[in-house]
């Protein structure tokens, strides 16, 4: 990655400080490492490839050279943000789909931390935390973007099907301006965190809606369901075939088409 071009294009947002690296295990691992000792609010970790980039229970993230965006931004929660904390995901869900739908593709976030194009994987959410007592003192949200081909996995390693975004919009795209643009939508839509208004917007572009869906765990089970909305933590909310209401929560579950 060309470090002028990237500072360049980082120069007029509010960051905390930047590091870049050629090459890393993971981002957020850094990120954490670097909240631990102090890290200022809005400070970024940024990498060309990882060699050990993790997906949600360290699942691999595969981050090949050249042709993704792995980086990883440190937040240190404001008071009123401690009780939606749990709605982070969803800031960078929602601002990733922003930019994308904003050079007119249709994205959409499979719950509770990819986003998807054309029903294809095409970026990843691992958000994490370091804690001081009962408190949230830094959140770490990564995110993983196939922007050219070569990002995406060989397909024996994927669970779901996954695309880059040159597949949609051809190779001139450029990693510095994908992730200038992801940083300033977190930073505008940040604000709105602790708003009803917030849910409702990730509502909205909620994959599935309306539909039925599965919900597989850890431990083999499935919960069937038709997919209504969010809960106001974030947590999903479905509905079973007598109308039950049922709540998903956060955690080790995947969520899969029903067909
Ligand atoms: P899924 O619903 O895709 O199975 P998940 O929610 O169970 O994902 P996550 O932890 O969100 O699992 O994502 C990690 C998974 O994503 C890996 O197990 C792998 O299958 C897939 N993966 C790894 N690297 C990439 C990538 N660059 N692009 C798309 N998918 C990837
Ligand atoms: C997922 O879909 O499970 C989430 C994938 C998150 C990948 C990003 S890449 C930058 C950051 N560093 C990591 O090791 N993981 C996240």
């Amino acid at each position: 990655m060309n470090q002028d071009e990237l500072k360049k294009a980082l120069s007029k947002l509010p960051l905390g400080d930047v590091k870049y690296f050629d090459t890393i295990g993971s981002t957020n691992t850094e990120a954490l490492a670097w909240a631990t000792n102090d890290a200022k609010d809005l400070s970024l970790v940024i990498a060309d490839e990882q060699t050990a980039g993790r997906g949600r229970l360290d699942r691999k993230w595969f981050t090949p050279s050249g042709t993704a965006l792995a980086f990883s931004l440190i937040i240190h929660p404001t008071a009123e943000e401690q009780a939606y904390l749990t709605r982070i995901v969803g800031l960078a869900a929602l601002a990733i789909v922003d930019v994308l739908q904003a050079r007119g593709l249709v994205a959409q976030i499979k719950w509770p931390n990819d986003v998807l194009l054309n029903g294809h994987k095409v970026a990843g959410i691992l958000v994490e935390s370091v804690w001081s007592g009962e408190e949230v003192d830094y959140v770490v949200i990564g995110i993983g973007i196939n922007v050219l081909k070569g990002a995406v996995p060989p397909e024996d390693l994927l669970q779901f099907p996954a695309t880059s975004l040159e597949e949609s919009l051809g190779p001139a795209v450029e990693r510095e301006e994908i992730l200038r643009d992801i940083l300033s939508g977190i930073i505008a839509l940040r604000p709105h965190l602790v708003t009803d208004s917030f849910i409702t917007s990730w509502e909205k572009v909620l994959a599935f809606r309306g539909e039925q869906v599965q919900i597989e765990e850890a431990n083999g089970s499935f919960t069937l369901g038709k997919l209504l909305g969010l809960e106001p933590d974030g947590g999903l909310r479905l509905s079973d075939e007598q109308s039950n209401s049922i709540t998903v929560r956060f955690g080790d579950v995947r969520l899969r088409p029903h067909r």
